[in-house]
C-alpha cells in the first residue's frame, strides 16, 4: 500500500500551485533582462501580477498529460505567456482596439506612454524567445513553434484590425480565419509546446493538437460573448466594443443563441480530441469547461 506522503507527492498540484510558480520564474525572466529601469517598470506592469495565466496552465497541464513533468514545461509556459502580453499591450494601442483597461487597470500606453507601450511590446517578444531558448527539451522546436504561432497571432490582428481575407470568402469562413489566427494559434501553440517538453508520443501529440484547436477557437468565441454581455467592471476590459468598432464576431456572424451553439460544439469537440489520452487528461477535460463556460 501507498504510504500517505508517497499517494501525496503523486496527487496532481492544484492550479494555485502551478500558476505560483509560473509567476515566480516570469518575475525572474524580467529580472535578469538587461534593460533600461523604465522598460522593466513597463515590462513588469504589462506581464506580472495580473490575467488568468491560461496558457501556462494549458502548457503545463499538456506535459502532465502527456506523461511529462509540470516543470519541463515551465520556460515554453512563461514564453507563451511573454507573447500573449505583447499581443494585449499591442492590440489595445489607439492605432488598434484603442483601449483604456486591462486587467481592470489602465493600459500601457494609457499609464506609460504610447512609445513606451510599442518598446515594451517589442521586449516581450524578444524576452519569449529568450525564454523558449531555456527550454530543457528540443529548444530549437520549441522556438520555431512560438514563433510561427506568434507568426499567426499578428496575421489575425491584420485581418481583424485593417482586413485582407479575400473578398470571396463568406464571413463565416473569414470569421473562423481571423479567429483561429489572431487567438487560436498560440492557445494550440501553447499546448502543443507543453506536451512537446513532457515528452509527447506522436498520438498524443495529435490529440493534444485536435485539443488545442477545438479551445482556440472556442476561447475567442467566448471573448466575443462575453463582450456583449458582460460589464466592463466584471471582465476588468471595455465591453460592448466589438460591434462599433464593426469587428467580425460570432455573434454578429451567428447571434448569441447560435454562437452558444457554436461554443457548446467546440466544448464536444475538445473533449473527444482528448480520449485516447484517457485518465491523464482529467485535468484537460476539467480546463475545457472552465473554458466553456468562463465569465470573465
Ligand atoms: C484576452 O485573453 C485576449 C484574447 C485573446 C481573447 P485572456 O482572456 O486570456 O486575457 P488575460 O490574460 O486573462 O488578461
Ligand atoms: C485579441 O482579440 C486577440 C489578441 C490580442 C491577439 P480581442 O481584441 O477581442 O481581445 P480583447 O477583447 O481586447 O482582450
Ligand atoms: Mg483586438
Ligand atoms: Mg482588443
Ligand atoms: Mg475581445
Amino acid at each position: 500500500m501507498k504510504s500517505p506522503s508517497a499517494h501525496a507527492s503523486s496527487a496532481p498540484a492544484p492550479d494555485a500551485t502551478l500558476l505560483a510558480e509560473v509567476e515566480a520564474r516570469l518575475e525572474r525572466f524580467v529580472e535578469e533582462a538587461d534593460y533600461a529601469p523604465n522598460l522593466r517598470d513597463a515590462v513588469a506592469y504589462a506581464l506580472l501580477g495580473g490575467g488568468k495565466r491560461l496558457r501556462p496552465l494549458l502548457a503545463m497541464r499538456c506535459a502532465e498529460a502527456v506523461g511529462g513533468r509540470r516543470t519541463d514545461a515551465i520556460e515554453v509556459a512563461c514564453a507563451v505567456e511573454m507573447v500573449h502580453a505583447f499581443s494585449l499591450v499591442h492590440d489595445d494601442l489607439p492605432a488598434l482596439d484603442n483601449d483604456a483597461m486591462r486587467r481592470g487597470r489602465p493600459t500601457l500606453h494609457v499609464a506609460r506612454g504610447e512609445a513606451m507601450a510599442i518598446l515594451a511590446g517589442d521586449a516581450l517578444l524578444a524576452l519569449a524567445v529568450h525564454a523558449a531558448c531555456s527550454a530543457p527539451r528540443d529548444p530549437a522546436r520549441m522556438v520555431r513553434e512560438l514563433t510561427d504561432a506568434t507568426t499567426l497571432m499578428i496575421s489575425g490582428q491584420v485581418y481583424d484590425t485593417l482586413g485582407g481575407c479575400p473578398e470571396s470568402m463568406p464571413p463565416a469562413a473569414r470569421l473562423r480565419t481571423i479567429h483561429e489566427r489572431k487567438t487560436g494559434a498560440l492557445i494550440r501553440g501553447a499546448c502543443r509546446m507543453g506536451a512537446m517538453s513532457g515528452g509527447a508520443r506522436e498520438g498524443a501529440l495529435e490529440a493534444i493538437d485536435g485539443w488545442g484547436t477545438a479551445i482556440g477557437l472556442m476561447f475567442q468565441a467566448v471573448d466575443d460573448l462575453l463582450d456583449e454581455t458582460q460589464s466592463a467592471e466584471h471582465v476588468g476590459k471595455a465591453t460592448g466594443k466589438d460591434r462599433d468598432l464593426g469587428k467580425l464576431t460570432y455573434p454578429g456572424v451567428y447571434g448569441i443563441d447560435r454562437t452558444r451553439e457554436e461554443v457548446e460544439s467546440l466544448r464536444a469537440d475538445a473533449q473527444r480530441a482528448i480520449l485516447p489520452l484517457g485518465e491523464a487528461a482529467r485535468p484537460l477535460s476539467d480546463l475545457t469547461e472552465y473554458m466553456a463556460s468562463r465569465t470573465r
